[in-house]
């Protein structure tokens, strides 16, 4: 399978976060390609608060920043995501990157190609954290119109890989395992969610009737979703 990853920091081999992503993609990949990206590297800049994308996503001034990784996020099959828990929440930079794409949420102009598509959000936390995280990113999920997100938030209390204890490893690398299978169940005939659809039908309903933004009525019509056309 496709597999695009953002790295939420870029911590490697002491990360938990990036451990258990690694294991992960051993058993999602089979052999396919992986493209990958770092935070803040990748994405080094705040969103501007410009508007520009709303009407044209090309003249954001961090377009040539966000290309390869928006190139590759549609032609994956899987998106993974992985964030440490920094006060509760994702770091700084993935809200950041996150914050990029509010032109691609659903009230908006989101990619057709996401509908089809599967992400899965990692988390790990000293102790406590990962549901208010994995919430953060989850939402963008939701609104980009991914079919189907899974979540893996840990707690592994300790700052690094290093320190986590070997009985906890073993855990989660059975729970990776477990959630990999059903991965790969899904992989090539994925559906979008009740969620996912009906907050689709509620979007089109407001560009029908609304027309808040005359560049998302006319992407909508583009798409031909205010006629007989759909997304998955
Ligand atoms: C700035 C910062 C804030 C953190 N905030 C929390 C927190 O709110 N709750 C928590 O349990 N751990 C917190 N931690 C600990 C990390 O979430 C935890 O060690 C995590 O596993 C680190 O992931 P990594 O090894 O992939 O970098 C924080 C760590 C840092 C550096």
């Amino acid at each position: 399978m496709k597999i695009t990853v953002i790295y939420g920091t870029q911590r490697k081999a002491k990360s938990s976060t990036y451990n258990i992503a690694q294991q992960f993609i051993e058993h999602l990949s089979m052999g396919d390609r992986i493209t990958e990206f770092f935070l803040p590297q990748s994405m080094p800049n705040y969103c501007r608060g410009c508007w520009q994308c709303f009407t044209d996503y090309k003249k954001c001034p961090d377009y040539e920043n966000l290309k390869p990784i928006t190139d590759a996020m549609q032609e994956a099959d899987l998106l993974i995501f992985t964030a440490p828990v920094y006060v509760y929440h994702v770091p700084g930079q993935v809200k950041a990157f996150l914050d990029h794409f509010g032109y691609r949420w659903m009230p908006h102009q989101p990619s057709r190609e996401m509908f089809r598509k599967q992400a899965l959000l990692i988390s790990t936390a000293a102790g406590a954290g990962t549901k208010s995280t994995l919430k953060d990113l989850k939402d963008s999920m939701t609104y980009w119109g991914i079919a189907r997100t899974y979540t893996f938030g840990r707690n592994v209390a300790a700052d690094d890989w290093d320190h986590v204890s070997e009985k906890k490893k073993l855990n989660f690398t059975k729970d990776i395992a477990r959630l990999s299978k059903k991965i790969l169940v899904m992989s090539g005939n994925v559906q979008p969610g009740l969620k996912v659809k009906g907050l689709f039908y509620m979007m089109r309903f407001m560009q029908k009737k609304f027309h808040y933004n005359p560049a998302d009525v006319q992407y909508w019509q583009e798409q031909g979703w205010l006629k007989k056309s759909r997304p998955w």
